[in-house]
């Protein structure tokens, strides 16, 4: 406890395609380093996740039940309709609303980090490219009103083939979850992977992907501790 706050926290991303477990391993992940001692928060893009009693989440195997993304900024309510298809919103302009929607979290964002907590969280830019991209929109444009953003200590992609996903009950009713299109999403983010990067074979078991994630995440908060926060993302 005492040595984790003499240096800030990781930034730590969790990406992957729809269904690959994201939401869950990120779940798993903040419990069991809180169980260690080590102060970590959870955050959500589109919107912003919090448990409704504080920064804990419960460790119910559905977790659907606590975890609602709220996607309750004015912003983060925009981008809701948009996938739920109560809305249409130009390609472009969608695109620039999911950045602004990392944009409005930077300030809490650094916040945390600088205090000493390690920050989870479930998608970042390069869901917002990879998206977009995968829409047929310019890949360097899409890239741009992210630059700058903080840079992660970590990326974690889960890597599950398309047609796994779909039979983990299938993909869902919002847009862009089809199997053709997650398998243009997944080509981009190959195209993203960066040396922060780091693939896990998503075909695993819950638990045997926890236990990786968390040997990276470790690894990673005791590497970070004396290194600066950096806001340079695609710079
Ligand atoms: P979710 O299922 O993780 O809540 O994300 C909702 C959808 O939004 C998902 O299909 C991925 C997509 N998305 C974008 O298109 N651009 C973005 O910047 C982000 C963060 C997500
Ligand atoms: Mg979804």
């Amino acid at each position: 406890r005492i040595l984790n706050n003499l240096g800030r926290g990781a930034l730590i991303v969790i990406e992957g395609c729809d269904r690959a477990g994201k939401s869950t391993q990120c779940m798993k992940l903040v419990d069991r380093l809180e169980d260690q001692g080590i102060k970590a928060r959870l955050l959500k893009f589109p919107g912003m996740f919090r448990s409704p009693s504080g920064s804990r989440i419960g460790q119910h195997p559905d977790m659907s039940f606590a975890y609602q993304p709220d996607r309750s900024t004015s912003i983060g309510q925009m981008i809701n309709a948009y996938l739920t298809n109560a809305k249409d919103i130009e390609d472009h302009a969608i695109h620039l609303l999911f950045s602004a929607n990392r944009w409005e979290a930077m300030t809490h964002l650094k916040s945390l980090l600088i205090a000493g907590t390690t920050v989870i969280i479930d998608r970042y830019a390069y869901s917002g490219v990879a998206f977009s991209a995968a829409k047929g929109l310019d890949l360097k444009w899409c890239k741009q009103p992210d630059v700058g953003l903080v840079t992660p200590d970590l990326v974690l992609f889960l890597d599950l083939p398309v047609e796994e996903a779909e039979k983990r009950g299938g993909f869902g009713g919002e847009r862009y979850e089809t199997k053709a299109f997650q398998k243009k999403v997944r080509d981009i983010f190959m195209d993203l992977r960066d040396r922060s990067w780091k693939i896990l074979d998503a075909r695993v078991s819950i638990d045997e992907l926890h236990a990786r994630v968390l040997e990276e995440v470790m690894r990673t908060i005791e590497n970070s501790k004396a290194l600066q926060i950096r806001e340079d993302l695609w710079k």
